[in-house]
């Protein structure tokens, strides 16, 4: 087997994605196993790390045992040894990365959103298939152990027709004034790119698409729940995007469905995330860690509301989690940003199909533009393919 090395340049290699899911969880792994077999080849990722903090890029460097590192960008785009481009720094500098990245004749490969709009994704597929390049978009949550026990009950035709489903995601995120923030500024300002649409929409999209069809049209609400906070220098800003989200989904199927994400609820529900599905043959709920499900033998005859004298215990004699049975492992757990590493790899040196190019990653940003045009207008949006 013949070693060939890959040159990746690692662009916002200090932020806290680049360098833990994607350095420390995926790339660093597969350089230390020896590399990744494509066909009779192995192939070593050669890394170069892009940041812009010296000091923070030989901690990462050393840490992952990675050998080059620079906070000059433009003489890493002109050097050869590199032909791949990973663009993971702040949002809203994407489009520009990317773009010059496309110039100097890169593949690329790229954090969501992979662009601040439609129109400007669709402009850049332009140019990246014009040059003949190679692209992809990170849509790491499709890699997700438990929502792939969710995939394989939905193909095994566990479900029947489903009939709706239900994500909800989120947590408390602090404003910083009595307890730090637990997430950067930038997440809560229009000029950092941040905002919750844009910032997970492009997940769900994917998910709900691949694992339910195409969505048809959405109506989507957005507020902000928490209208000033303190940034990392301790100063107070004004908060000029949401951070609460509710849409409705309609699937070209007919089945409708909800999608709950906010930076201001306290967890009470299985998971920092769940997906429910229903279905007229069974339900299943994936959280992060665990999948359950319930077939139509096991659904309990509900007649409806008894409270009778145990009202006031807040108890009736019920738990309805009795009726769910775990939906047991099926594969090995790998880190879902590897599994992505690995397909736009193996599709860079052998041409090998990759679900998650830019073009979904244009249609993970569409979801999230329709549901802004939504909650802005208060009206449906169709989401129509391009
Ligand atoms: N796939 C996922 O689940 C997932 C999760 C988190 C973040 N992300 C995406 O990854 C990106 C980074 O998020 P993060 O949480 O790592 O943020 P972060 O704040 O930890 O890191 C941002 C990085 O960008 C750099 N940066 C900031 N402004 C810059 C500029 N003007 N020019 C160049 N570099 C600049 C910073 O130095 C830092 O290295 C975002 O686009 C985010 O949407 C994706």
């Amino acid at each position: 087997m013949a070693t060939k090395e890959l040159g990746i340049i690692l662009h916002g290699a200090t932020g806290r994605i680049c360098s833990t899911q994607h350095l420390h969880n995926a790339l660093a792994p597969i350089c230390t196993e020896g590399g990744l077999p494509v066909g009779d080849d192995m192939i070593v990722p050669r890394l170069l790390l892009v940041g812009r903090n010296d000091r923070r890029l030989a901690e990462i460097a050393t840490a992952n045992q990675v050998a080059n590192w620079t906070t000059d960008l433009d003489a890493a785009l002109a050097d050869p040894d590199y032909p791949v481009f990973f663009e993971a720094a702040a949002t809203h500098q994407r489009l520009a990365t990317l773009g010059k990245a496309i110039t100097a004749g890169k593949h690329i490969y790229t954090e969501k959103p992979v662009a601040p709009t439609v129109a400007e994704g669709l402009d850049l597929l332009a140019d990246v298939e014009t040059a003949g390049l190679k692209h992809g978009a990170v849509e790491d949550k499709l890699y997700l152990p438990v929502f792939q026990k969710l995939s394989g009950l939905i193909e095994s035709g566990f479900f029947g027709r489903i009939v709706g489903f239900r994500l909800e995601f989120g947590w408390w995120v602090f404003d910083g004034k009595g307890v730090e923030s637990q997430r950067p500024s930038w997440n809560y300002k229009s000029t950092g790119g941040g905002g919750l649409l844009s910032d997970m929409h492009p997940h769900w999209r994917y998910v709900i698409e691949n694992m339910l069809g195409p969505i048809r049209q959405v109506a989507a609400t957005a507020w902000t729940a928490q209208p000033e906070r303190i940034d990392e220098a301790g100063a107070a800003y004004a908060v000029d995007v949401e951070d609460s989200t509710t849409t409705l989904i309609e699937l070209e199927n007919g089945a409708f469905g909800t999608i709950l994400s906010s930076w201001a609820t306290r967890v009470r529900r299985d998971d920092l995330v769940t997906f429910h599905v229903d279905g007229t043959e069974g339900s299943a709920v994936a959280g992060l860690r665990r999948c359950w499900a319930q077939s139509a033998a096991d659904t309990p005859m509900v007649r409806g509301f008894d409270l009778g004298a145990e009202a006031n215990t807040g108890k009736d004699g019920t738990d309805y989690l009795d009726d769910w049975r775990e939906v047991p492992e099926t594969v090995a757990y790998k880190n879902p940003y590897r599994v992505g590493w690995e397909g736009f790899i193996r599709h860079i040196v052998a041409d090998a199909p990759f679900v998650s190019d830019l073009r979904a990653g244009i249609r993970d940003v569409q979801l999230a533009e329709a549901c802004s045009q939504s909650a802005e207008e208060r009206a449906w949006v169709p989401l129509p393919q391009h």
